[in-house]
């Protein structure tokens, strides 16, 4: 009821809405709206409600709940089940344990059942608003405290071979650069293979992490985090890192930031691209504007591989996600698993 009451006044934050309106919309009872309304309220919503016209929403503090993230959700099936936690060890690792749990019996997935969610966890999204043990790539820390970041997984059982997987990191890079434009304005780039950076520093990391059998993917979980209101930084990551906050201030701007706008952009990009990714298992079909996303594109990188470290410059991505790199006698397709990349002077 409280997301179905959130939509309605959203529609038209300058127009009134009335109770009786909302009473036959919704086929419910006065008490039960203005019960709805209070609980919104009381959970920081400023809606308005004058006698004779209705109910106004005012303003909408940046909460994530489970019907605040609803409201904003415009997908056709991701993130149908929505999974949200206060405070959680890891998403990435919530949403394998919903996966191997045989009778999707745990609470959190009883408890989407029971709100009417499906029972399938295909596209079940996990979120977060704290996360006590984040998981960065190769078993780095991901610091997630309360309120500061947007920390989501997306988990997903695509059938496709194993070997494919890791293509699903990039296209979660392109929904995530995309959803950030939309929301905020900003024009943040990728940085090969999946950071997501804006003047020069990280805002966002994807972790994906599957679990398969040699032919058969069990499971797959991409997780996100996005540093969204942090005024600063560890002194370890403080060159490198940045937040949205820090950048629209930066630019000037004065956007009110949403995580759950930011998420239900993020995820509606995120179906489109999967979508097309699915239909050939590799990225021919999106190759073309993930390199117009990409910061690297002919500069200068370091690439640092195990096997002895090489400069060239960057020309884009194959269709299968590699990097090519030309070094002047050959062009090098650099893989994501085996190495890393740098800017020659620098991060990127
Ligand atoms: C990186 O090292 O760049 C990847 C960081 C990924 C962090 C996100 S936050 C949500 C999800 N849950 C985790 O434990 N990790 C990912």
């Amino acid at each position: 009821m409280k997301t179905k009451i959130l939509q309605a006044l959203r529609q038209d934050s300058q127009a009134y809405v009335s109770g009786q309106q909302l009473c036959e919309q919704f086929g419910v009872s006065r008490t039960a709206v203005w019960k709805a309304i209070k609980q919104l309220q009381e959970a920081g919503y400023e809606i308005e409600a004058v006698r004779n016209r209705g109910y106004r929403l005012l303003a909408v503090p940046d909460i994530l709940s489970q019907s605040e993230i609803a409201s904003q959700l415009h997908t056709r099936w991701l993130g149908k089940n929505i999974c949200y936690f206060e405070e959680v060890d890891s998403t990435n690792t919530a949403a394998k344990r919903i996966a191997e749990d045989s009778g999707f019996a745990n609470t959190a997935a009883k408890r989407i059942a029971e709100e009417g969610g499906s029972a399938d966890w295909h596209g079940t999204v996990v979120v977060a608003e704290e996360q006590t043990a984040g998981k960065g790539r190769r078993g780095r820390f991901w610091s997630s405290p309360r309120g500061t970041g947007l920390f989501f997984s997306i988990l997903l059982k695509p059938q496709i071979e194993p070997g494919n997987a890791s293509m699903l990191t990039l296209v979660k890079g392109m929904a995530t650069v995309k959803g950030i434009a939309q929301v905020t304005g900003l024009n943040p780039q990728i940085k090969w293979p999946n950071d997501v950076v804006l003047n020069g520093k990280k805002i966002v990391g994807i972790l994906t992490e599957m679990s398969a059998q040699v032919d058969y993917v069990n499971h797959i979980v991409v997780g996100t985090g996005i540093n969204v209101h942090q005024a600063d930084f560890p002194q370890e990551i403080a060159k490198t890192a940045t937040s949205l906050k820090l950048e629209l201030q930066k630019a000037g701007r004065n956007v009110q930031l949403s995580r759950a706008e930011l998420l239900g952009a993020v995820l509606t990009y995120f179906e489109r691209y999967y979508e097309i990714y699915l239909q050939t298992q590799d990225l021919s079909a999106l190759q073309e504007e993930y390199n117009s996303m990409l910061v690297n594109i002919g500069k200068g990188v370091r690439v640092l591989d195990p096997l002895g470290e090489y400069e060239g410059t960057a020309l884009g991505i194959d269709n299968r996600g590699q990097l090519l790199v030309d070094r002047g006698k050959e062009i090098c397709e650099v893989s994501s698993g085996e190495v890393s990349v740098r800017g020659i002077y620098g991060y990127v």
